[in-house]
């Protein structure tokens, strides 16, 4: 078969692990011709791609970002029946395209798919939030980056008695910050999903400083947390060229309220993309080479308009329309389970 392969949307540790399954088996086993498109989606509308072999794909199962480039280009933006994929697929008579992404990358899989297009989805996101599956890769990788982050920052905050505010990423679900903040201990984490009270999180400080012998804290911010409605001041959202919230910076407010009403001296830090480069760790770089190789055997399946899973620790497809409806958020039960060792 004659298969395209791109990555879209926001890049991720171990996107380069799935490229190399996808090639791997695809050659190996089936005899495919892999087409890989650069920068997403773009690459198919403006027809830029390289063909993916066994030897490009050498020395790339621990190398973070993706080698064919990625970019949030919606090809919907511009043209309301996305002729130009279709043209590119239809010269190079693909049989099928492999849409490695997140949400928006994925949504726009599934409405080519709608419009006839062969597709199979592969869920990425460092964040954790695409339905239906129980884990994306790229996510153990940035939990792991930021557990060690607040480790290192709580040593530095117990010897000079601060208040450390990390922000984390998470636009939409707290995933990451309640993941990082049960694994380092934080004092109080706030998330996307439960609109926090700032007066109530400095009485907690408050209350814990003056019960400890050292006052130190270390308090875990999502990007995307937000005040309770009238309780705090918070800047216009700002958006990019594709109609994304610019998030980040949400840490230098809570920080600022917690140093003016409590007079502890605070400290932030953003973790920001740090999250999202370099090596996945092991369980990134088997999950997406598992979903790799689920992805290719999808396409010889003929189960169009699909994506991969991780479903009880099994890699199983699941209908690309189910995944993309709605977002996936921390549950009940862990964010209680966070909430028993905030101050
Ligand atoms: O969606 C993944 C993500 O890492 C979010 O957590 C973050 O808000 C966003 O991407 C930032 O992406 P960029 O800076 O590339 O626009």
């Amino acid at each position: 078969m004659q298969i395209g392969v791109l990555t879209g949307g926001g890049d991720c540790p171990g996107l380069n692990a799935v490229i190399r399954a996808v090639v791997r088996k695809g050659i190996r086993h089936y005899d495919d011709e892999l087409f890989g498109f650069h920068d997403g989606w773009k690459g198919v509308v403006d027809d830029v791609y390289e063909m993916l072999d066994i030897d490009r794909m050498q020395y790339t199962l621990n190398q973070g970002g993706t080698v064919l480039g990625t970019s949030r280009y919606n090809p919907f933006t511009y043209d309301p029946d996305a002729r130009a994929v279709f043209e590119t697929v239809e010269r190079h008579g693909l049989d099928a395209m492999i849409a490695i992404g997140g949400e928006g990358t994925l949504s726009c899989t599934q409405q080519l798919h709608r419009l006839g297009l062969n597709a199979i989805g592969v869920p990425k996101t460092i964040d954790n939030d695409i339905g239906i599956t129980e884990r994306t890769f790229g996510f153990d990788t940035a939990v792991t980056i930021a557990t060690d982050a607040i480790d290192r920052l709580r040593t530095t905050a117990e010897s000079h008695n601060r208040v450390m505010v990390v922000e984390v990423m998470g636009r939409h679900v707290g995933h990451i910050a309640t993941w990082a903040g049960i694994a380092g201990g934080a004092t109080r984490t706030l998330i996307p999903e439960e609109p926090f009270d700032i007066g109530d999180v400095c009485r907690s400080l408050k209350k814990r400083h003056e019960e400890g012998h050292r006052f130190f804290s270390v308090v875990v911010v999502a990007e995307g947390a937000k005040p309770q409605d009238g309780t705090m001041e918070i800047p216009p959202d700002v958006y990019d060229e594709f109609g994304h919230v610019r998030l980040g910076g949400i840490a230098y407010r809570v920080a600022a309220e917690i140093e003016s009403r409590t007079g502890y001296e605070t400290r932030v830090t953003v973790l920001g993309h740090t999250q999202r480069g370099g090596t996945p760790t092991a369980f990134d770089r088997v999950l997406s080479t598992r979903f790799g190789v689920a992805a290719i055997d999808a396409v010889h399946d003929e189960k169009w308009g699909s994506m991969v899973a991780l479903q009880h620790d099994d890699i199983v497809t699941v209908p690309l329309d189910e995944a993309v409806a709605e977002l996936k958020h921390v549950t009940p039960e862990l964010w209680d389970t966070a909430k028993q060792f905030f101050a």
